[in-house]
């Protein structure tokens, strides 16, 4: 039977971290279970730095982006002995299950955790969507709204003097905040890790554009491909239009959850407990058209990531 549960919050922070530890934890004092927020993801739990939640430690954060239990980054968790230590900890504090909002980084200390005898389940937190399994992370929605609103800003600056706009934006390897803003916002041209990088066919579409009578561009660019500072110079070199590079950066971590991810986040929230109360553990919690489900981490870490060609090809036609 679980008494308490603990939960944190690991790797990069997203937008409905904090919806979803709201959840758990109205979800979970509703059945009569206690909770303990944990301190900067596993570095806290290592640390024992737990603190025991009241009904009212969760209000007033359900809008607010971030994550209020605040997230870290310890490359040594992955080591089996720092493991053993926060089983110990989480025992010294009655804590029986745990629930982990994260990337598949953290996904990877929830299952070693539940190999040791403490039953976690993983929730995916990242505004990168790269999480196998889940048709959709909490703080996917919200990063790309924000995405959006940036790009169509660039755009009316952009069509007054015939510029073209660079502008990188986040996914961590993963295209989807690029060609999911790419066909919200018209773009001429996506770069993602999918496309693969052809600095001369981005060139010769320039030009061609130009020639069209375009006056303006707009390339969405993953991060992690190119230098986008570069890449705006031989814009302005080579074609007819001047090229300006904007990175998007941490703006798109930031901000108020769109109701999407508020929504999705609390659905996740209750899985999770129910999940724990069941008696499960080592699983991860997943939206699949449009139902909550859960599957095993292993599964999820090992599925390979979910092609997205389909909206590759409508960026394609709708250009
Ligand atoms: P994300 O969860 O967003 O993918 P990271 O990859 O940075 O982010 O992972 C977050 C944290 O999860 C790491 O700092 C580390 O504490 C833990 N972690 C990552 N990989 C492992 C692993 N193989 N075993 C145990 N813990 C891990
Ligand atoms: O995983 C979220 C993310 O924002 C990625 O998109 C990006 O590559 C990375 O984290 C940036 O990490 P940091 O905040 O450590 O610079």
């Amino acid at each position: 039977m679980i008494r308490k549960i603990g939960i944190l919050t690991s790797g990069g922070d997203a937008p409905g971290m904090n919806a979803a530890i709201r959840s758990v934890t109205r979800v979970a004092m509703a059945s009569g279970i206690e909770v303990a927020g944990i301190k900067d993801g596993y570095k806290g739990l290592v640390n024992g730095e737990f603190i025991d939640f009241e009904r009212s430690s969760v209000s007033d954060i359900l809008a607010r982006g971030g994550t209020i239990l605040g997230t870290a980054r310890l490359p040594e968790f992955k080591e089996e002995s720092v493991q053993l230590e926060a089983c110990k900890k989480l025992e010294e504090a009655h804590i029986d299950a745990l629930v982990v909002i994260g990337g598949d980084g953290s996904y990877k200390g929830a299952k070693a955790l539940t190999d040791k005898g403490i039953n976690c389940i993983g929730l995916p937190g990242t505004i990168d969507n790269d999480i196998s399994g889940t048709d959709m992370t909490i703080g996917f929605d919200t990063a790309l709204n924000t995405v959006v609103e940036c790009v169509d800003r660039l755009r009316d600056t952009s069509s007054s003097h015939h510029r073209c706009s660079v502008i990188e934006v986040m996914g961590n390897r993963c295209g989807d905040l690029a060609v999911y803003s790419g066909i919200s916002c018209g773009a001429e041209i996506v770069v993602t890790s999918e496309t693969g990088y052809d600095e001369e066919a981005i060139m010769e579409k320039l030009r061609y554009l130009d020639s069209q009578g375009k006056n303006h561009a707009i390339v969405i660019i993953s991060e992690k491909i190119t230098d986008v500072s570069n890449l705006a110079k031989k814009i302005s070199d080579h074609t007819g239009f001047s090229g300006r590079a904007t990175v998007l950066g941490h703006i798109q971590r930031g901000g108020s959850p769109s109701p999407n991810d508020r929504v999705l986040a609390s659905r996740m929230g209750e899985k999770a407990v129910d999940l724990l109360v069941s008696g499960v553990g080592g699983h991860c919690v997943a939206i699949v058209h449009g139902d909550i489900i859960s599957l095993p981490i292993n599964d999820a870490l090992m599925m390979p990531k979910t092609q997205k060609r389909h909206l590759y090809r409508l960026f394609d036609r709708l250009v």
